[in-house]
C-alpha cells in the first residue's frame, strides 16, 4: 500500500458553484472555505504531512476587483480568527508564491508563518500569487546568481517547495482536466486525480476514496 505524504489541490469551481446557489460566485467563495477547513481536519485523521492549496494564481488578477478583493478579505478573515487553533494543532503554514500583496496581507501572512513554523504535525502550503513557470523562473535565476550547475537538485532547491516532497496525489475538482501553470515540475510522478464536483460540493467522503484508491496504485516510476 502507498503511503500519502503530501496531497496537493486545485480547489475549482468556486465561482460556479456560487452562481448556481445564489448568482453571486463570491458566495461560492465563501462556501468554499468551509471545505477547505473539512479537507485540514481529514487530512490530519489521515496522518497527511503536507497539503498543497492553489488558493490563488498569478494569472486571477485579471478576475474583476471586487472579487479579488473579496478573496483577500476571505483569506484574511481565515487567518485571523484560525491561525492560533492551527497553532494548537501543530499545523504549520507556509506561502508559496510571490508575497506582494497590500502590507496588511503581507505582515498577517508572514507572522501567521513565524507563528506555526517549528510544528510539526501537518504542513499547509498556500499557493497564493502563485505560478510554477514563474517560480521555475526565479530557480533558474537564482542558479546563475549562485554559479551553481543546472541539475535537478539544483532547480528544485530554488523552488519554493524546496525540502518539501513531491506531492502523491494532486487532485483538482470542477471537472475540468488542466494543471493551470500549479507545480508543474513538482507534479512529475505524481497520480492525478480530476473530480467532476465543485470544490463547495466536495467532502471527507470524497476524499477518503480518492485517498483509498491511490493507496492500491502500483507506482513504478518508469520500471516495470
Ligand atoms: C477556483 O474557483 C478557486 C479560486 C480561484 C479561489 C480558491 C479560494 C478559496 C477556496 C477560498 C480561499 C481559500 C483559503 C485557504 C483562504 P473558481 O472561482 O475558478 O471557480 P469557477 O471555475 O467555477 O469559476
Amino acid at each position: 500500500m502507498n503511503h500519502i505524504k503530501h496531497v496537493a489541490i486545485i480547489m475549482d469551481g468556486n465561482g460556479r458553484w456560487g452562481i448556481k446557489h445564489k448568482n453571486s460566485r463570491n458566495l461560492g467563495h465563501k462556501e468554499g472555505i468551509r471545505t477547505v477547513e473539512k479537507i485540514i481536519k481529514s487530512s490530519i485523521k489521515n496522518k497527511i504531512k503536507y497539503l498543497t492549496l492553489y488558493a490563488f494564481s498569478t494569472e486571477n488578477w485579471k478576475r474583476p476587483k471586487k472579487e479579488i478583493n473579496f478573496l483577500f478579505n476571505l483569506l484574511e478573515n481565515f487567518l485571523l480568527t484560525k491561525i492560533s487553533q492551527f497553532n494548537k494543532q501543530s499545523i504549520k503554514l507556509k506561502v508559496i508564491g510571490k508575497k506582494n500583496f497590500s502590507k496588511k496581507i503581507n505582515l498577517l501572512l508572514k507572522k501567521s508563518e513565524k507563528m506555526t513554523l517549528k510544528n510539526k504535525k501537518l504542513q499547509i502550503n498556500l499557493a497564493l500569487n502563485y505560478g510554477s513557470k514563474s517560480e521555475l523562473v526565479h530557480s533558474f535565476n537564482m542558479i546563475k546568481k549562485n554559479k551553481k550547475t543546472i541539475n535537478e537538485k539544483n532547480i528544485s532547491n530554488y523552488l519554493f517547495t524546496q525540502n518539501i516532497p513531491d506531492p502523491d496525489i494532486l487532485i483538482r475538482t470542477g471537472n475540468t482536466q488542466r494543471l493551470s501553470n500549479f507545480l508543474l515540475w513538482q507534479l512529475a510522478y505524481t497520480e492525478i486525480f480530476f473530480e467532476k464536483k465543485l470544490w463547495p460540493d466536495f467532502n471527507e467522503n470524497d476524499y477518503n476514496l480518492i485517498l483509498n484508491k491511490f493507496k492500491k496504485i502500483k507506482r513504478n516510476y518508469g520500471n516495470i
